[in-house]
């Protein structure tokens, strides 16, 4: 059986074979999390998985607001060990990914993966400390954050405002948040937080079944 060739989807940097999503590999040879890896026209791609990785899924979900462009700086708040920021790394691959990670045994799997991806950052520090990260953090236009810890709303804005980032992609596990209210209130509440602190909510996107009780927030500052 042919696998169909892989072409570009409306999304920059992220392409399609009409079943799965992949990006264009910026380390051939390299995989990170064991995804698949192809050969179109000459070039190597990875498969981007949509059960790995909640941006992947994001897009899955009908996702429409992609602020990452070939040359975006990203400051991406819990990076674990790297699934979702080596993409991003992909899809940026003229720009830089800044990935601040604290746990220190995900930061030592971070750091090999960086290994073989030179516009990928990592910072062993604490996402609710920017000012203990922000030396050589410089022109970040998207704040990618993943926290899973409570407070997430606060800890964004915190970060967008240090690093005067205009735009952010926020994942809310609600479970993180409250577990005695329903994702639906948590999500309004955070949407509720972020308006405060002027940031604009546009897009809220589910990532159920792939990730229960996640939805991924695009958001500007107003
Ligand atoms: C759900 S995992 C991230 C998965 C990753 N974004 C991906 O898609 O590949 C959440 C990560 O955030 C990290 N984390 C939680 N609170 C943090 C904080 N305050 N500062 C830095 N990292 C944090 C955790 O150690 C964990 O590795």
């Amino acid at each position: 059986m042919s696998i169909p060739p892989i072409h570009p989807t409306a999304f920059p940097g992220v392409f399609t074979d009409d079943e799965k999503l992949y990006t264009l590999n910026s380390a051939p040879g390299h995989a990170v999390y064991g995804e698949r890896r192809v050969i179109s026209a000459g070039e190597e791609y990875r498969e981007w998985s949509v059960t790995r990785s909640k941006l992947a899924a994001y897009l899955h979900n009908g996702g429409r607001h992609f602020p990452f462009r070939e040359d975006t700086n990203v400051l991406y708040l819990g990076a674990a060990s790297g699934t979702t920021a080596s993409h991003v790394a992909d899809i940026v691959h003229q720009g830089t990914v800044y990935c601040v990670e604290f746990s220190p045994r995900s930061f030592r799997d971070l750091v090999k993966v960086c290994e073989n991806r030179p516009n990928m950052v990592p910072l062993l520090a604490d996402a609710t400390r920017p000012s203990e990260f922000a030396f050589g953090v410089e022109g970040v236009t998207v704040v990618y954050q993943d926290v899973a810890q409570k407070g997430q709303a606060l800890i964004l804005a915190k970060n967008m405002k240090a690093f005067s980032s205009p735009t952010g992609m926020l994942v809310v596990k609600s479970r993180s948040e409250d577990v005695t209210r329903s994702p639906h209130e948590v999500y309004n509440m955070v949407r509720g937080q972020l308006r405060e602190e002027g940031i604009r909510v546009l897009e809220t996107i589910p990532l159920d079944p792939m990730e229960k009780d996640h939805a991924m927030m695009a958001v500007e500052r107003i």
